[in-house]
């Protein structure tokens, strides 16, 4: 009989204690580590050993055929960059992201794209939705098909019908709905999911099948998040956006393991689903409007510039403390150039509310945008507009100097493919105030 010990294992990132904790040390969820009873396996020779024919294979005489490394179009030239070039067969991706944001329409929509192909049949294993419901979905997407859909949450018979129908791509929806009898958790711990997911993986390699899974990022603890699989799949796409202020959806990849990582794919979601913008940086700046407090920059998303608008507000505070509040942008980021001005340029800040905006629900994670974010709180502070068809880049430094960034040339090329013609770079600023004074003149 096997030894049972029991154990705290965090449902979030599967972290594991011997004794409970309120936080847990790795991924800092509160109130998230459950008590679980961990089977020990009984001493003795272990399989792996026994096995001793197993030589190395050379490098050159891996045929590439032989391990089906083909890529299967997803019918969205967006998604597709964002796997590197499609869907790799035998690959297990996971989609995660919030619950509502539009991970179910998302692989929906691709699964009635790939299956608009006769000879492809696509199995969507629904464990949150039953068939009913997809079929709304698909309804309102407005594509008439003819996909397969299996209402199942055993993952022991999804694999077995996987088996049988041998299908071209699967879809499930969702990694937490499964289980396996064989463990004793309820579906979601993390147990179960990390289980099922590797059985997935088996059956995805075995069949060179690939797999897609949806994930929900979970505020609380008793479901496992999407976190605890990272590990264990080849791709990670993470579905981000803000559907209270926005109907922009950005697929970003966060692992890959056949192609770039930090490629952000956009979409824009309406009545019908999701549509693709090929064109986004146009699109964000539809609605520009030229008045003091907006400036344009280019950020990099792997490798595909995108243009986007900066909006900041400085009003006068009447709080002791003022207040530095951004959206898109880390905060850290902004108190800290908010003292570069205040140092530098001499700039009276100290009374001011500072509130920062990147218009499209875009989140900007590199100093390549510090520029545009300090010019547009000179603008609004000084209440003069920067002119129209003027691109910032550039790094603020804590001396108040502009510092050079990565693809400087590419992010000029796709400003100037829109028009735009004052170009502000550390090709021609070398501080913060030849910068003001070019673009504040
Ligand atoms: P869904 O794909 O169900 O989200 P998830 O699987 O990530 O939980 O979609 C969620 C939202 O998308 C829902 O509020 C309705 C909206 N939606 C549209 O606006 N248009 C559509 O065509 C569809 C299918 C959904
Ligand atoms: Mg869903």
């Amino acid at each position: 009989m096997p030894k049972k010990r029991s154990d705290y294992v965090c449902q979030q990132c599967g972290y594991h204690s011997p004794q409970f904790l309120g936080r847990c040390p790795e991924c800092g969820a509160w109130g998230s580590l459950v008590e679980t009873i961990e089977q020990l396996s009984t001493p003795g020779i272990h399989k792996s050993l026994i096995r001793t024919n197993k030589l190395p294979e050379i490098i050159n005489t891996i045929s590439l055929e032989s391990h089906k490394y083909q890529r299967l179009s997803t019918g969205f030239s967006e998604f597709d960059r964002v796997l590197g070039g499609g869907i790799v067969a035998g690959s297990l991706v996971l989609v995660s992201g919030d619950p509502g944001i539009g991970k179910s329409t998302l692989l929906t929509q691709l699964a009635l794209n790939i299956n608009q192909n006769p000879s492809s049949n696509i199995l969507y294993v629904a464990g949150e939705e039953s068939a009913q419901q997809i079929k709304l979905r698909v309804e309102r997407i407005k594509l008439n098909s003819s996909l397969a859909v299996l209402n199942e949450v055993d993952v022991d018979i999804i694999n077995q019908s996987i088996q049988a129908t041998k299908p071209s791509l699967v879809i499930v929806d969702s990694i937490q709905t499964l289980q396996t009898q064989d463990l004793s958790g309820i579906a979601g711990s993390v147990g179960q999911v990390r289980e099922s997911a590797n059985r997935l993986q088996q059956m995805a390699k075995s069949l060179h099948t690939p797999i897609f899974l949806v994930g929900h990022v979970t505020k609380e603890g008793t479901i496992a998040g999407p976190k605890t699989l990272e590990h264990l799949v080849d791709v990670v796409l993470s579905v981000e956006g803000d559907p209270t202020t926005s109907n922009f959806r950005m697929v970003r990849s966060l692992k890959n393991r056949f192609g770039p990582t930090d490629e952000v794919g956009v979409f824009e979601m309406d009545e019908a689903g999701l549509k693709e913008v090929t064109n986004p940086s146009k699109l964000f700046l539809e609605q520009k409007v030229d008045a003091p407090g907006s400036a344009v920059t280019a950020v990099l998303n792997g490798f595909r510039p995108i243009l986007l608008e900066i909006q900041a507000l400085v009003s006068k505070s009447f709080l002791p403390i003022p207040r530095r509040s951004g959206n898109g942008i880390d905060n850290n980021r902004l108190q800290l150039l908010v003292a570069v001005l205040s140092k530098r340029l001499g700039l009276p800040l100290f009374d001011q509310d500072v509130f920062l905006n990147v218009t499209g629900g875009m989140k900007i994670n590199e100093p390549a945008a510090d520029l545009a974010v300090c010019l547009a709180i000179v603008s609004s502070f000084k209440d003069k507009t920067i002119p129209a068809k003027a691109l910032l880049v550039g790094e603020v430094g804590l001396l108040g100097e502009i510092r050079s960034v990565r693809s400087l040339d590419k992010r000029i090329n796709e400003a100037k493919k829109l028009g735009y013609t004052s170009i502000i770079s550390p090709k021609n600023a070398k501080s913060l105030a030849e910068a003001v004074s070019l673009a504040l003149k």
